[in-house]
């Protein structure tokens, strides 16, 4: 049985296929419609989420399979202070797989260890969120055809932001990556990504100015800054709005260049951007669902040959 607790649990290989599947599964809405009947998606999510467990509840239903779950650690038992593991054993009675998002780093991790259940990590603390990086390198790949031979720069929070060190992590595993990261002095990039990339070599900067940085990209992934693992609210506010991409900014960037968010967004995109053609967020939601759809199936071990 496997869990899914970093993208990096996946070979580059094992990402191509899933990748292959949640294609054909774009392509051929109808052919998986019935893959998981009388199967049960368990989301135990202890912090607010709509985006993410909405789309692995419509993963589910889309796959012909049924959803339950709590989406607030206070309507759960946590409430009454059950353990995670606890709660997990008893999910492994109610339901085939679990996608679990924890306010604390390693909580999906620990309830892995007690399931017998497939458990996904739907984000845990400031750590990884690792569907949201397969939703983002499905977005990359579908779009431009391929997963190497980029600039990215990632901008926002790089301290808190768990989708910017999912995404940094599995990118670092394809050819000729090189990151630019762009943030305020209070709000770069932890020590040991950086620490991670010298070891291997890979080509990284850190700015400030997006302004200065954007002829050079291929893509660009904006992040909100997260208000929630801040310790108070003056430094919030005095940082939230540190990046709004409009489009005057737009207009330094390449013909080409895409414009991921992981969402939601807060001021960072300005909604003029939201026409442009590079503005891919809303195309990403949609790669969400059908790399949830293939991650369910490939966990699941449904054998899609038969479909
Ligand atoms: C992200 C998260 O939860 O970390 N959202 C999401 O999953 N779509 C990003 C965020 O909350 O900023």
């Amino acid at each position: 049985m496997r869990h899914l607790m970093s993208p990096l649990d996946f070979s580059v290989e094992e990402l191509d296929r899933l990748f292959d599947l949640a294609n054909d599964i774009e392509k051929n809405r109808e052919k998986y419609s019935h893959a998981c009947v009388g199967k049960k998606l368990a989301t135990c999510f202890y912090e607010p989420s709509t985006r993410t467990r909405l789309s692995f509840e419509s993963a589910m239903l889309s796959l012909g399979g049924e959803v339950l779950g709590f989406s607030d650690a206070a309507s759960s038992s946590a409430a009454k202070g059950e353990s995670v593991s606890d709660t997990i054993r008893m999910i492994s009675c109610y339901s085939d797989i679990c996608a679990m998002r924890h306010p604390k780093e390693g909580a999906p991790m620990v309830a892995s260890t007690h399931s017998r259940i497939p458990v996904i990590n739907a984000g845990d603390g400031g750590h990884q969120h690792p569907t949201q990086t397969l939703t983002d390198l499905l977005t990359i790949r579908s779009l431009k055809g391929r997963l190497s031979d980029f600039t990215i720069g990632l901008c926002g929070d790089l301290k808190f932001g768990r989708t910017v060190h999912s995404l940094i992590n599995a990118l670092s595993r394809y050819d000729n990556i090189k990151f630019v990261f762009v943030s305020p002095e209070e709000l770069r990039i932890p020590e040991y990504i950086i620490d991670n990339l010298k070891e291997k070599n890979i080509p990284y900067e850190e700015v400030i100015s997006l302004e200065e940085v954007m002829p050079k990209l291929d893509l660009l992934y904006m992040t909100r800054v997260q208000r929630e693992r801040f310790f108070n609210e003056e430094d919030y506010v005095r940082l939230k709005d540190f990046y709004i991409l409009n489009k005057e900014k737009m207009v330094l960037a390449k013909d080409d260049m895409l414009v991921l968010h992981p969402l939601p967004r807060v001021n960072e995109i300005s909604v003029e951007v939201d026409d442009d053609p590079r503005a891919v967020y809303f195309k990403q939601v949609q790669y969400g669902v059908y790399v949830r759809m293939a991650l369910i199936l490939t966990l699941l071990e449904i054998d899609t040959t038969k479909l």
